[in-house]
């Protein structure tokens, strides 16, 4: 009898939480996305469809278009140098932790972005505590500690990492940004923070992620670097395309040629950082100025937008023996990272979901195919 009331208050309590737990944290289907396929379904032959996210967005109705849509996701901000590892001997993992348990708990595939940058590094990282430089002895253990404590942390959690991100500089007289892991480190660190994430993590596929590899200068410096790493035996399995574009860029020759040289490294190719600016592409953050007054989403930015996402995902589909991953950069039109970019305070509208997440003309290009 005892035995049997014992069992009555179990099978309550696991009821209990199992309601709890499904109601609370199961984000669910936005109601404008109801009876609509998932964007990764229609590209389940193809590649991934993944999507930067941050800890807040993942407790808002944009969760439940994440879990609809996409089957990948990589923090946007919360694992780049600076905000995971802000003192020598601090890291906060808040933030990267609860993304990386969303990633687990959801079965999505998780993308860590990025071990070694030279943007949104702290300023620790290059000095002592009497402000005085690093050297390179120095420098290199700090960059050995951080990519093996980051990477053995999200083990078994994140599948690919981009190791390295935007070195190489967009002029053509220079090669490599002026960053301090170059100045302090010169070029052996690209080398060995490959070598240090693969001895963190066997497993995981390494990447070298950048910008504006459509201009063929740009690409062929990378593609120098990569041949120098695969002659030296480095462990890179991949090359990242942020693929920041606009209606104005790339044309479907420059998209055509940068997949195709890049896919004939024999790496893995992921886009990493997608979207598509509606206004023509500019590299240099400016202010804003009399210019800048037509922020609208008009018809006439639609219409352009909706072709270049139509004709990028074209061609995605045509290599996609190469390209394995595609990631959104950010989720919905109700916030990009170019609302501020280049220019400040500038509304753009670069995703396929706008502010209501309701799918946009440019959502049904890329899915009718
Ligand atoms: C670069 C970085 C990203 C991000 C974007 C802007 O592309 O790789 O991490 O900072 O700029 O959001």
């Amino acid at each position: 009898m005892k035995q049997n009331r014992l069992l009555v208050a179990v099978i309550f309590f696991s009821l209990f939480t199992w309601s709890c737990s499904s109601t609370i944290s199961q984000p669910s289907d936005p109601e404008q996305n109801a009876g609509i396929k998932g964007l990764k379904e229609y590209y389940k032959d193809y590649f991934d469809i993944g999507v930067a996210v941050s800890k807040r967005s993942l407790t808002t109705d944009e969760a439940g278009l994440i879990l609809h849509h996409f089957n990948s996701i990589t923090a946007e901000n919360d694992m780049k140098m600076g905000p995971i590892h802000p003192g020598e001997d601090q890291y906060n993992w808040r933030a990267a932790d609860s993304i990386a348990a969303f990633a687990k708990k959801n079965n999505l595939k998780m993308r860590g972005h990025t071990l070694v940058w030279h943007k949104q590094a702290p300023r620790w990282f290059f000095t002592h505590a009497n402000g005085d430089t690093v050297n390179k002895e120095v420098l290199m253990q700090r960059i050995k500690d951080h990519i093996t404590a980051v990477v053995s942390r999200y083990k078994g959690t994140i599948y690919a990492w981009d190791v390295v991100n935007e070195l190489i500089a967009d002029s053509p007289d220079q090669l490599y940004h002026d960053s301090p892991f170059i100045r302090i480190a010169g070029e052996e660190f690209i080398e060995m923070a490959f070598r240090w994430a693969h001895e963190a993590d066997p497993d995981a596929l390494l990447f070298y992620n950048d910008y504006n590899e459509i201009s063929a200068t740009k690409r062929a410096k990378i593609i120098q670097m990569i041949k120098k790493l695969q002659e030296k035996g480095v462990p890179i399995h991949g090359i990242g395309l942020q693929g920041h574009w606009a209606i104005s860029e790339p044309s479907y020759a420059q998209l055509e040629s940068t997949l195709n040289d890049f896919s004939q490294l024999g790496l893995r190719l992921h886009i990493t950082e997608l979207d598509i600016s509606v206004y023509p592409k500019e590299h240099q953050s400016r202010e804003r100025n009399a210019s800048d007054t037509d922020t609208a989403y008009t018809a006439e930015k639609e219409k352009l937008q909706t072709e270049k996402y139509r004709m990028i995902f074209e061609l995605f589909r045509k290599y996609k023996d190469h390209v394995q991953s595609v990631t959104f950069w950010n989720i919905s039109d109700r916030h990009s990272w170019l609302d501020d970019f280049p220019v400040r305070n500038r509304k753009d509208y670069p995703l396929l979901f706008d502010a209501n997440l309701k799918p946009k003309k440019a959502f049904w290009e890329v899915v009718n195919f």
